[in-house]
């Protein structure tokens, strides 16, 4: 066993684990923080997108010895880190207000990854809010109102739209995500 210290969603942890242990294990099983789900294990869905040290990576496809030392932050900690004192995050609000989710199993994932798609690209066109989720799959295919979740978020981050406030209208039609 190797001891780790994580900060995660602000608190951090001393644990030991064994060097195989997968991060996303470590977070569910060890932290506690169930809101990061695993989709596959074979890093091909992006369910179980985390930011460390503020970038995102498939926690499945990193082991938790990788991140001693290090931040992570998940699901469950977004809240609060646009500066709005616990309030939902921008991104979480748009992903709500635009229907972004069926079932939720990819939501986590998909609001980890958009948050890090926004920090790199502010204002991202639709083709590049596709091309920075291909790396997410939704297995209920609402990628459509994803991406206007993502477009919402972009416009309330910017101080286009105040968060809370868009404008996105929720359409039920389903479409495979295309780059
Ligand atoms: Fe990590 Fe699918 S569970 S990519
Ligand atoms: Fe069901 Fe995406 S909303 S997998």
């Amino acid at each position: 066993m190797t001891r780790i210290t994580v900060k995660v969603d602000g608190v951090e942890y001393s644990d030991d684990v064994e060097p195989r242990t997968l991060l996303v294990h470590y977070l569910r099983e060890t932290v506690g923080k169930t809101g990061t789900v695993v989709g596959c294990d074979t890093s091909n869905c992006g369910a179980c997108t985390v930011h460390l040290d503020g970038r995102s990576v498939k926690s499945c496809n990193v082991l938790a010895v990788q991140a001693d030392g290090h931040e992570v932050t998940t699901i469950e900690g977004l809240a609060g880190t646009a500066g709005s004192d616990g309030a939902l995050h921008p991104m979480q609000v748009a992903f709500h207000e635009a229907h972004g989710l069926q079932c939720g199993y990819c939501t986590p994932g998909m609001i980890m990854q958009a948050c890090d798609l926004l920090k790199e690209n502010p204002d991202p066109t639709e083709a590049e809010i596709r091309e920075g989720l291909e790396g997410n799959l939704c297995r209920c295919t609402g990628y459509h109102n994803i991406v206007k979740a993502v477009q919402q978020a972009a416009a309330a981050m910017s101080g286009a739209v105040s968060a809370g406030a868009g404008t996105a209208t929720a359409e039920p039609d389903r479409e495979e995500v295309t780059s």
